[in-house]
């Protein structure tokens, strides 16, 4: 079977240059006579393996020497916890901002750590658009503002960092980091599970400017505990070291393709093309506002949701696979992260016009 057009959210396509590095690999890794898989977190090799990733992510993202670096167990969805645990730091309320069923998550898990203000919220507009800055409401006792900077499911991304003057700005980048070139020094935390651009499922990173840290809740579990883990290197217990390794290749692969820069434009080429073949046709339909479309994450409609079925089957056998939008909202979704080629997005184009041509 020749490899399809893998369009889901995550876990989702990794660059074929990458599994294939990793199946040379892995019976020997660079002579050490094992896989990656079956060695120490603490030998010479397997730090090397971590350290470099780090390396890469540091310099592919010129994350600044104030900052931590954590790769952690627990997927995004423990960070929903592990952020308050450790951000409130004596405060008892936090500022979240809504716009989509990924910020809900983090906002119910919130709570059971904090006092939890809304301080604006997409719901009414149900997710397809992002309140304007000038609308929110921050509580000035806030210890952080938290925002979802792409939700995956919706399709709606912030296109520029908000701006909070002095507030600890906290993102849950899980799905359009490495997307773009990104100002670290802006954030107080980033945190982003892999397996959307960055790698496979397992591994979550954190990104955690160092003064922040050190002061979590009584109780706080201590992997749970940034400034125990940053103090261990991320090996606090022994850590997912297989996704950490193929995080690592990621890095070196997007290094290769031209860094971020040269990623963004990627994305943008693919996003462009993609919202042209929707909106220049009656037959398919996306909801967002245009302000604020995301670019990793596309969701579509047709007009006639009898037709869904035999779309979701023909693209399968033109190997177009998982275009099936969230189980919560239906339709359809194209995600388009970085290892999508621009081929893939040119292939589902074509198959749309010619679907739309057939049925519409
Ligand atoms: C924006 C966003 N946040 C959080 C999560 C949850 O990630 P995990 O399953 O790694 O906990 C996801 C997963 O799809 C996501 O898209």
């Amino acid at each position: 079977m020749p490899r399809v057009y893998n369009f889901s959210a995550g876990p989702s396509m990794l660059p074929e240059a990458v599994l294939e590095k990793a199946q040379a690999e892995m019976l020997d890794w660079k002579s050490t006579g094992m896989s990656v898989m079956e060695m120490s977190h603490r030998s010479k090799a397997y730090v090397a393996i971590a350290e470099k990733a780090e390396a890469d992510l540091r310099e592919l993202l010129a994350i600044p020497r104030s900052y931590k670096v954590l790769f952690l167990p627990g997927g995004a969805t423990g960070q929903f916890a592990a952020v308050p645990m450790n951000l409130l730091r004596g405060k008892s309320k936090v500022s979240y901002v809504s716009t989509g069923l990924w910020s809900e998550k983090a906002i119910a898990e919130a709570k059971r750590y904090a006092d939890v203000q809304i301080a604006a919220s997409a719901k009414a507009a149900n997710f397809t658009t992002i309140p304007s800055r000038s609308e929110w409401t921050i509580d000035s006792d806030a210890a952080y503002l938290h925002y979802t900077s792409n939700e995956t499911i919706g399709g709606v991304e912030f296109h520029g960092i908000p701006e909070v003057g002095d507030l600890v700005l906290v993102s849950d980048m899980s799905s359009d980091i490495l997307s773009r070139p990104l100002d670290v020094s802006r954030f107080g935390l980033i945190y982003a599970g892999a397996q959307k651009n960055m790698g496979p499922s397992g591994i979550v990173v954190v990104i955690v400017r160092e003064d922040l840290i050190g002061e979590p809740l009584p109780g706080t579990p201590s992997i749970f505990d940034y400034k125990k883990q940053a103090e261990n290197g991320s090996m606090l217990n022994t850590p997912p070291t297989y996704p950490w390794y193929l995080l690592g290749l990621v890095l070196e692969w997007l290094k290769e393709q031209g860094g971020l820069a040269a990623a963004e434009a990627r994305n943008q080429a693919k996003a462009e093309t993609l919202y042209a073949a929707i909106d220049d046709s009656a037959f398919y339909s996306n909801p967002v506002d245009p302000a604020c479309r995301s670019r990793m994450n596309v969701p579509f409609r047709i007009a006639n949701p009898n037709l869904e079925k035999t779309f979701l089957a023909e693209a399968k056998a033109a190997g177009l696979v998982n275009l099936e939008g969230h189980r919560s909202v239906g339709g359809f979704r194209a995600s388009l992260y970085n290892a999508m080629p621009v081929a893939g997005v040119d292939a589902l184009v074509e198959f749309m016009g010619e679907f739309e041509r057939k049925y519409g």
